[in-house]
């Protein structure tokens, strides 16, 4: 299941891996800001938090819970947002982050720019998928 996260189901976050201080903030601070959970069995599985900018969406953070990694459950929550928002998207990502770089362009996007040594020695890759 996939839900929405909001102040008024904010719980749901509770005993999970998510920081519900984190969560509030930013959807206090962040006007645009949405976050999505993919929940299975009562267990908080992973979260997308993204920015809905007018004609763009930008991913702002997206994490599966380490002991769920490779098993196919960040592909579900990254299409399930894919086509809910239905619109070009943008995000920033470190430029080794091997596992994110393959699902990225696994889903359609492309290497736009490079934010040279944007993290640390390491450059950030801005990518870019078109509707
Ligand atoms: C990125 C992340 C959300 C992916 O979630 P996930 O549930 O592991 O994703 P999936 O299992 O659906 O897909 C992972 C893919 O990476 C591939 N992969 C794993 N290790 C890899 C590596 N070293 N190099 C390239 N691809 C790799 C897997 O084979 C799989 O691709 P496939 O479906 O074609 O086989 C997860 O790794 C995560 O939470 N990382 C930490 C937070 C993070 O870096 N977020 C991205 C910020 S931009």
């Amino acid at each position: 299941m996939i839900l929405e996260i909001n102040k008024d189901n904010i719980k749901e976050l509770a005993n999970s891996f998510i920081s519900t201080e984190y969560v509030e903030k930013e959807l206090s601070n962040n006007p645009f800001g949405v976050f999505l959970i993919l929940k299975e069995n009562e267990e908080i599985i992973g979260y997308l938090y993204y920015s809905d900018i007018y004609e763009r969406a930008e991913i702002n953070q997206f994490e599966i819970n380490y002991i769920h990694r490779n098993c196919g459950k960040g592909s579900i929550l990254l299409s399930y947002f894919l086509k809910k928002v239905d619109k070009d998207v943008t995000l920033e990502v470190r430029e080794d982050n091997k596992e994110a770089i393959h699902l990225y362009e696994k889903n359609g996007f492309i290497k736009r720019a490079i934010r040279s040594n944007y993290y640390g020695h390491k450059d950030g890759i801005l990518m870019e998928r078109k509707k």
